[in-house]
């Protein structure tokens, strides 16, 4: 029977030798193979930070069958640095697929604080993007977009793996975008840019991921709206529900943001000069985010393929 267990190790504690025993939210599961050998591949987290773990054994398949992502396990390993990796959690000791086996852990009322890592500073952000909302210049356009963050903005995820991939990441990420792209503004002063429409583009480029992701557990996972429609699309339908606010242009103008924002990667190419404002604003944030999420796992000196960014990087000495 599984019971409640004390949360004695956190994230932060665990350095090479470190030994693990304690419970952690479990984000990512999936089984992976390493010259011929089987293993359970999870990413774990607590308030403090998340990690990557092994775990081989037999049972690997039916543990990373059974695991539900974004509720809580026994996490048994010991810390380890691999040659030119970065730290992980590892077991060959067949208790540790046991103790996933055995199931969740229950939580107490209030202990789910404990497992929810977010670096998004939530309630700043928040505060700081209304602000420059409240800056756009014509009333109707700035109703739009208030209408259009809702609660779910403010804690979504901006993705699950790539970048800003934590609770409150959607909103910083779009803080970010819009901030690049001001400063660029204000970098290229002789350009004729409508600084409203790019705040609101730049606010609500990513606004349909609100509804592509279900919060399970401590976490969020992508639902079948992320898997059939995606963001562009949903953003989109969804920014119809307020269109009444909108002149036609400038619900033709912001949709063609929306529609265009993945740039020359996306099926429609920007073709104003905010639609190209909110795409570079938008790869400089997820890229740059992503990059440096990289590092922080790098050892210095060392050249390394990076989870989030699936590029290789160097980390400075
Ligand atoms: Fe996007
Ligand atoms: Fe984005």
């Amino acid at each position: 029977m599984v019971i409640n267990m004390e949360k004695t190790v956190y994230v932060k504690d665990i350095t090479n030798g470190t030994v693990v025993d304690a419970p952690f939210a479990v984000k990512r599961a999936d089984l992976r193979a390493k010259r011929g050998e089987q293993y359970l591949h999870i990413t774990v987290a607590d308030r403090t930070g998340v990690l990557e773990a092994k775990f081989y054994g037999e049972k690997a398949a039916e543990a990373a069958r059974s695991i539900k992502t974004g509720q809580v396990y026994r996490i048994i390993g010991t810390g380890k640095v691999p040659q030119g990796g970065s730290l992980l959690i590892e077991s060959e000791n067949e208790e540790s697929l046991d103790a996933i086996l055995e199931g969740t852990l229950p939580l107490s009322a209030g202990e789910d604080m404990l497992y929810i890592y977010t670096p998004a500073k939530i309630e700043e952000n928040a505060s700081e993007l209304q602000k420059i909302v409240a800056s756009i210049q014509n009333q109707n356009l700035r109703i739009f977009v208030a209408c259009c963050l809702d609660s779910r903005f403010y804690e979504c995820p901006a993705a699950i793996r790539r970048h800003h991939e934590y609770i409150g990441g959607l909103c910083e990420h779009s803080l970010e975008t819009v901030k690049i792209a001001l400063s660029i503004m204000d970098t290229m002063p002789r350009t004729k840019i409508n600084r409203d429409m790019v705040i609101a583009g730049c606010v609500l480029h990513d606004i349909g991921k609100i509804f592509c992701f279900d919060k399970v557990g401590q976490n969020y996972v992508p639902n079948d709206t992320y898997n059939l429609i995606e963001h562009i699309t949903m953003g989109i339908m969804f920014i119809d529900e307020y269109k009444s606010l909108l002149t036609d242009s400038q619900l033709l103008q912001i949709r063609h943001i929306i529609q265009s924002h993945h740039g020359i990667y996306g099926d429609v190419v920007p073709l104003t000069a905010e639609a190209w404002l909110v795409n570079e604003a938008d790869g400089a944030s997820s890229r740059l985010r992503s990059i440096v999420d990289d590092l922080e796992a790098i050892p210095a000196g060392q050249k390394k393929k990076g989870l989030h960014s699936e590029k290789f990087l160097w980390k400075a000495i």
